[in-house]
């Protein structure tokens, strides 16, 4: 089965009893649609037949009564019916949720590779105007199949009463059927490529605006704004290019359909007319096949329709699943060990490369980490300090070698539990909307008070916050905008402590400590935090003095561990390095 197809029935299935109402719905909005031109008929031809043959109606009253009661009912039935697309909007937006919830689901657990790949602009566009937008995939789900069915089942029934009244007549008025089709099977190819261009180019747009603003500090710092207006009005100008082709090709097929449609009545009237003269069909006949015609014409354009809105939203679908689908090395499974406490960690001949940049960051890495250990790792600048850190949390996966944790080999590993007893600094803190508070109890939420003032006070943040506006109720922006760098990553780290990990890593928190509240701080965590073990990434020094231990990475990236003191004896690399550092 085309596996579009198969897709839309597994969300029907999600959600069949709402389906099924639908269903009963159409169906009976399409009989009540019918019957009323079908009651008019029966009038006319009453009042004929009454005029032309009086004698065989001595009551006429009472036959025209039983049709106004037909009349009435069908009157009623309308104002339920009445519901019916309001009904449909709502099935929509059922649609549109649930699938919003399920891909954002998808996404939250991808690597970071998926996210080098999809812009943040791009997923948005995917998950909101793919999504929601009028022709897409939640208007498809509900009004684009269920109109379309509407229109069929409308056609069926006035078919199912025509051929019943009068087939010839009817085979007359349905010949340009045929011809609808052709002129759908050449234009539609068309759209569906021009569509999925424009798709397209809006994901660019909204990755430019996303860049732009997200990065707007670095773009003014540079004074390069009018290098960014310019990158804006090329990808502004695809998007009106390719929005104006699908515009244009709409045009031309609603042209075509009106001449269709025209032909179709002029058929009638002549054909019908005729027939009605010649006696073949009644006055009333006459009408009802004026009537479902015209009725049945706007249907019969629409339900090409719903071949040309199914592209369009099976693109959409198909620009989901390719972000469901994109393979992420790390599953984040919940499956696996479970690991309740953290026993000590080791590496041996551990290999990590980014083949995208073809470079060979880590070499036969072995090292041990102990329970309570605090260990700092140093190197230059791009040698593989941060990948260390994401090759322990996981976001990363050697090539070869083996990493275990608490004994067990993080393959498998239960991943969430592992985070659970790891707190991580990370080198480019981000902050989410919401106030400074919920940015730190966000690690935690069953927090005391009492443990969120001590997390705080360790990250040596309480003065600072007195000086914020509310407190720690001041909002920080989508990326903590109103803040320092220094600031938002002490942000972070409390987030990090309030967790009481038993593992703390803190990448490169040079930045955000000055040396005094550096010392501070691994007092207090001392004070505070007994028996924390901690992996450091520092460009300074004196953090030398609050470690145990030192994990060297070479320029070649290989990794020598030992006290600071060992370290100087016997690596050679190491004392320059540190005697470069020192110059500075
Ligand atoms: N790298 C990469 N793709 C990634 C992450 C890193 O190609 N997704 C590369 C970097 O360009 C760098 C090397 O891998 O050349 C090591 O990166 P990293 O571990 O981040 O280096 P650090 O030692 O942490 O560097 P810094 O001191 O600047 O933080
Ligand atoms: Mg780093």
């Amino acid at each position: 089965m085309n596996k579009h197809i198969k897709w839309l029935l597994t969300q029907y299935k999600s959600q069949k009893y709402f389906v099924l109402i639908m269903v009963i719905f159409t169906l009976a909005s399409s009989a009540v649609q019918i019957a009323y031109p079908y009651a008019f008929k029966r009038m006319i031809d009453l009042l004929n037949d009454v005029w032309a043959n009086p004698e065989l109606y001595p009551t006429p009253m009472v036959e025209v009564n039983r049709i106004i009661m037909l009349f009435l009912a069908i009157g009623a039935a309308q104002f339920l019916t009445g519901f019916y697309p309001c009904f449909r909007a709502w099935v929509n937006l059922r649609f549109e949720h649930s699938l919003r919830i399920f891909y954002f689901d998808h996404i939250t657990r991808k690597d970071y590779r998926f996210f080098q790949k999809f812009r943040t602009g791009d997923i948005v566009t995917r998950l909101t105007d793919d999504l929601s937008e009028f022709p897409k995939i939640s208007w498809f789900m509900g009004s684009g199949i269920f109109r379309a069915f509407n229109s069929f089942s409308l056609i069926m029934f006035s078919l199912i009463v025509m051929f019943s009244i009068n087939a010839k007549l009817t085979l007359l008025s349905i010949m340009p059927l045929p011809l609808m089709m052709v002129v759908f099977y050449f234009t539609s190819e068309k759209l569906y490529t021009n569509f999925e261009r424009n798709q397209r180019a809006i994901s660019n747009i909204n990755n430019q605006l996303e860049m732009s603003f997200s990065g707007i500090r670095i773009v003014k710092s540079f004074v390069s704004e009018a290098k960014y207006n310019r990158f804006f009005d090329e990808a502004l100008d695809r998007r009106f290019k390719t929005e104006m082709s699908v515009v244009k090709l709409n045009a031309i097929l609603s042209l075509i359909y009106q001449y269709i449609d025209y032909f179709a009545q002029i058929g009638v009237i002549m054909f019908g007319g005729y027939m009605a003269v010649k006696g073949e069909i009644t006055v009333g006949t006459f009408f009802l096949f004026y009537t479902y015609l015209s009725m049945m014409i706007y249907p019969l354009l629409d339900l090409p329709q719903l071949f040309v809105s199914g592209k369009q939203a099976f693109v959409n679908i198909d620009r989901l699943d390719e972000m469901k689908d994109h393979p992420s090395f790390n599953p984040e499974t919940q499956v696996g060990h479970e690991v309740q406490r953290f026993e000590g960690l080791s590496f041996e001949k551990v290999n990590l490369s980014y083949p995208e940049k073809g470079i060979h960051v880590l070499r036969d890495i072995d090292f041990d980490l102990l329970p309570n250990e605090k260990m700092l790792i140093l190197g230059s600048t791009g040698c593989g300090k941060t990948s260390v850190v994401n090759l322990i949390l996981g976001i990363v996966k050697p090539d070869s070698g083996k990493i275990t944790f608490s004994g067990i080999d993080l393959e498998k590993i239960n991943i969430k539990s592992l985070r659970d007893i790891v707190a991580y600094v990370p080198q480019e803190p981000s902050l989410f909307s919401g106030t400074i508070k919920e940015n730190i109890m966000l690690a935690n939420t069953d927090a005391s008070e009492e443990e969120y003032q001590k997390a705080i006070r360790v990250a040596q943040l309480t003065d600072e916050i007195e000086l914020f506006p509310q407190k720690d109720e001041t909002h920080v922006g989508q990326r903590g905008l109103s803040l320092s760098g220094g600031q938002k990553q002490r942000i972070t780290i409390a987030r990090a402590l309030i967790k009481r990990p038993q593992l703390l890593i803190l990448d490169d928190i040079t930045a955000s400590l000055d040396a005094e509240n550096e010392e501070k701080l691994w007092l207090d965590i001392e004070k505070e935090y007994p028996n924390t073990g901690a992996i450091v990434i520092s460009h300074r020094l004196s953090t030398l003095r609050y470690v145990d231990t030192v994990l060297y990475i070479d320029d070649y990236g290989h990794a020598h561990k030992g006290t600071h003191d060992e370290l100087v004896m016997t690596n050679r690399d190491y004392h320059d390095f540190l005697h470069e550092h020192l110059k500075k």
